[in-house]
Formats: structure tokens, sequence, C-alpha cells
């Protein structure tokens, strides 16, 4: 399976594994790293970003991609809908079924608020499901919120809003908590203390696990609960447009449904959105790890309604996407992976890089060992750098993969591939949105009754998250999400419902010269299987 060039540069990580493992590479200083990304890192390719020309944004940078999608025709473009007739009528509509969507209707049920979920796939078809190294939270002696603020602060360029990191990290120990009590089996000692390791960029251990499927462990407690409350789930079902009032309220979703393509009408006293993320748009032609429906509908939704964006020109590059083999081509490779010993090594077998920096700079440097340096791994797809695994077992003792990161263990194993005695080739892969819908630190924003949870918010992270902040957003943001809108429920009367904000977007549109094929929310990838 692998080309005789691999073999050979594989037999030179194994004979110097043991000089490699008792060394620590030096961290790069700050100006190494402002350079480094400036050349190498995706987000910093000026000719692939363009400039918006309507909405609330006009005059800013996002990537190509997302323009399209913005600067698109609406689902209900010359439909008749009769808004008057809701199918749906709810005090809370939360649209997503992740892990912020069902962290918000849970809390939305316990205020008493009728609460539905809307999914365009099934509840849990999210990238919650598909995170695996963990949770961060500032819950042990050595460690506090401050300084978990400050080094989420220093990853994300200080370009975090303040208000909702220092909600993030004052809320975390109590996140984990909650989720604890829900059922979530994390990671313990044999006392009960919860194991938790570093991520890259973090001062001190706080990640908390699930070994390497911790977000299907948090996602499957999330969904029981859920479940388990009665709470309406209507899947297979997409929102395709928010739903205002003449006073420009929030007041719920034009739906369809994904097989049958009936439209709906959801009426709501307060609407979240709870989308996720657009790893599925391969931003620049890079693969993904994130889930099928990954396609930023929500901002494309918010935005038509009038909500900001916020650093919607920043996403997040796993360093460790799956490089060989294809079959798992983009597929995460946690960081747990490095937090454990394993270090990223090049085709000669020298490491080039400490492997734990953050995944910003951890991303661009690898670029840079291929791109520049001449230095990647050949494979039959492409290239990408050796992440030495059996390093973990090295440093860490016999059995640790198996009981660290047996995911991981099983999705190389497939393949025949036994990561414990062999390392595996690594390039980055599309993570994650750092940017999105700006929020307020009750979660609303800039329209009224309309509150963001999830990867669909940005400023949370800055301009680069570090690992564990995302499981930890979507529990902390989600739950005062759902408590915020169902709180606000109690007093909202709605007015008459209108799309009124969907023909004054095309109407600047077409002022603006802009004339496009594309429909948007997207929904579902291009290479959807169309029906
Ligand atoms: O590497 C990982 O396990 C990913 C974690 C995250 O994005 O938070």
């Amino acid at each position: 399976m692998y080309t005789e060039k691999m073999l050979e540069s594989m037999a030179k990580v194994a004979a110097n594994r043991e000089a490699n493992a008792a060394m620590e590479p030096r961290r790069m200083t700050a100006e190494e790293k402002e350079k480094l990304l400036a050349t190498y890192h995706p987000d910093y390719i000026e000719s692939q970003f363009a400039t918006l020309s309507v909405g609330p944004n006009k005059g800013e940078k996002v990537p190509l991609e997302l323009r399209a999608l913005l600067e698109a025709n609406s689902r209900v473009k010359d439909m008749e809908i009769d808004l008057e007739k809701p199918f749906y009528d709810v005090d809370v509509l939360v649209i997503g079924g992740g892990g912020a969507g069902s962290s918000a209707a849970i809390e939305a049920h316990e205020k008493g608020a009728n609460v539905m979920i809307v999914t365009k796939l099934r509840i849990g078809d999210a990238n919650t499901m598909m995170a695996e190294g963990g949770i961060q939270a500032a819950d042990k002696p050595n460690d506090s919120p401050a300084i978990h603020y400050v080094d989420a602060l220093g990853g994300g360029h200080f370009a975090n809003k303040p208000e909702l990191l220092y909600r993030l990290v004052t809320e975390a120990p109590e996140a984990i908590l909650w989720l604890n009590k829900l059922g979530v089996e994390f990671d313990k000692m044999p006392d009960g203390t919860m194991v938790t390791t570093h991520g890259g960029g973090t001062s001190r251990k706080r990640m908390h696990a699930a070994k390497d499927y911790s977000g299907a462990e948090i996602m499957r407690t999330l969904r029981d609960e859920v479940l388990n409350r009665g709470i309406p789930v209507v899947d297979f079902t997409a929102a395709i447009e928010l739903i205002l009032d003449e006073e420009g309220k929030a007041a719920g979703a034009v739906l369809q449904n994904m097989e049958t393509g009936e439209i709906l009408v959801a009426r709501a006293k307060t609407v979240i959105l709870a989308t996720g993320g657009c790893g599925r748009l391969h931003y620049q032609g890079f693969p993904t790890s994130n889930h099928y429906g990954a396609t930023a509908d929500g901002l494309i939704l918010g935005y038509r309604a009038g909500a900001k964006l916020l650093y919607q020109d920043t996403l997040q590059y796993h360093p460790t996407g799956a490089a060989f083999p294809e079959q798992i081509f983009g597929a995460l490779v946690t960081e747990k992976v490095r937090s454990l010993g394993a270090m990223l090594i090049n085709v000669d077998g020298t490491p080039f890089m400490h492997p734990l920096e953050t995944r910003d700079v951890s991303a661009a440097s690898i670029i840079r060992e291929c791109k520049e340096r001449g230095k990647g791994v050949p494979t039959p797809q492409g290239e990408g750098i050796w992440l030495d695994t059996p390093m973990i077992e090295m440093k860490g003792g016999e059995g640790t993969i198996e009981k660290r990161i047996p995911a991981m263990m099983r999705m190389f194993g497939k393949y025949g591939i036994d990561i414990r005695k062999e390392p595996i080739v690594i390039y980055p892969t599309l993570h994650y949105q750092n940017g999105g819908l700006e929020i307020a630190a009750d979660n609303e924003t800039g329209v009224p009754g309309l509150y963001v949870a999830g990867e669909a918010v940005g400023g949370i992270h800055g301009r680069n998250r570090l690992m564990g902040n995302s499981l930890l957003d979507i529990i902390v943001f989600g739950r005062s999400a759902g408590k915020n809108a169902a709180d606000r429920a109690k007093d909202v009367k709605l007015g008459k419902l209108t799309l009124r904000h969907v023909e004054s977007f095309a109407k600047e549109m077409e002022e603006a010269g802009i004339k496009s094929d594309i429909v948007s929310p997207k929904l579902l990838p291009d290479y959807a299987r169309k029906a």
C-alpha cells in the first residue's frame, strides 16, 4: 500500500525515533509566527477573498466561496408562501440539531418554554459528533479561568470579544459539571478526579475528554436528554429563510422538507440559530473534517435578516487531517495525538517544529515544510508530514494508544495501519469557522429576538480557536441562548409576519449590479446525491 518513497522515509523516522523523542523543539517567537502566517496560512492569501457589496458587512472581506452564497438568490424567491397560516407555532425555535442547538433546547425547556428543534439532517448529525480531543475547563488547583482567558486570548490574536471570552472561561467549570451530571462519561482517575491534558497553546492541562470520541459522547448524552424530555425534533427539514415581524423582530422560519420539498411555516416568538460550521464549502479546495451538512447556512439566513458577521474572513485549518490513505483524506486526527507525545517529522525523519504550537501556526508550518522546503512525504494523492504515533507508547508506556485514542487506532487500523507501530501522514484540513454572526454577551444578534449559539457565532475565539474551546462554547453559549430566548419569549407580542427583508436584500443586490445564478443557503455540499 505504501509507495517505495514512503517506506524509505518511514525507515528514517523509525531510526531517529529515540533521539527525536528525547528532544523538545523550541517554540517560535512572536515575530517568526507572524512572518510564517503571513506567508503560508490560507487566511492570508489575498486572491482567495473578495469584498462584500451588500448587507451589514458591505465593504468587508470574505472568502470567495462564502461571498458567492451571501450574494446569492433566496430559495423562497418566486414562492407563494402564506405566512398567516403557520404549520408550527412555538415560543422558541431552535434551528440546528448539534450540541449547541440541543443544549439550547434543553435549557429553554427547563424554563418552561414551548421549544422545537428543526434540523436539515437528524439530531446529532453535526460537528459536535465529530469532535475528538476534548473540552477545556480550568477546574484544577493549578489553573484558573484567568489563565484560561489569557491562553485563549493569545491563541485568538487578541481579537476575542472580551465579554464573550469572559463568559466562556468563567462558566467552563460549571459546564463540565452539567455534562457530568447529565451522564457524560469523562475519563477519570480511580479516585474520580478528571484526567486532563494539554492542547496546542494551553499553559495548563485542562482538556477533559472521553478518550478520543469526546464529541460523540457529549452529543449522545445531549440527544438522549432532548428525547427524554419529549422536546419535538423535526428532522430532514431545513430552514431556508428567517421570518421577521413587521417591526423587524425574529418571528420564525420558512422550512423545507429535504425529501419531499414541501414548504412549511414555523412561527416563533424567538429564534436560535445553531447551524454550525462551513467545512463542506471546501474553502480553497481543502478537504474537511466536518460533517456532511456543514455549509454555513446560518450565516446566510442571519445575514439576509440583517445580522452582522464578525471575523468571517478567518478559518481554521486543523494541522493534522489524515493525508493517507485516500479513503480517510481530510478526516480529523485529534490534537490529542500530539498532546500524548507524537511529534511532527519531515520526510528526512527530522522534527521541524514544536508539536503544540497553536493551530494556525502549526498548519502554516506544515504547509511551509512541504511547499517551500520540499520536505513533505510524497503520497499517491499529494504530500504530507509524518505524525510519529509510535512515540506515544515510547513516552507513555505500552497500551497508551488503545486506552487514550482508540478511535484513532481503529480509523487507521481499518486500512491496515497500526499506529502503535507505524507513523501516519497528515496535512491541514478545513476544520472550523472562527468567525460567524456577531452576538452580544446574551447571545442576541442586532436583530431583536434572533439568538445564535455554537460555531455560527463569531468573536468568542478571535481569529484562531484553541482546541477544546469549541465543545465548551456550544455548552456555555448553547445553554444561555436557550435560557435567554425562553425568557424573552415570555414578553414578545409578534406583529404581522413578513419576508420583506428578503425582498430588500434582493433589491440591494440588484442596485449593486450583482447577478447570481446561485441559490442559498446551500444545505448540502456540491457532491450530494441528487434525488
Ligand atoms: O484535535 C481535536 O481533537 C479537535 C478539537 C477541537 O477542534 O476542539
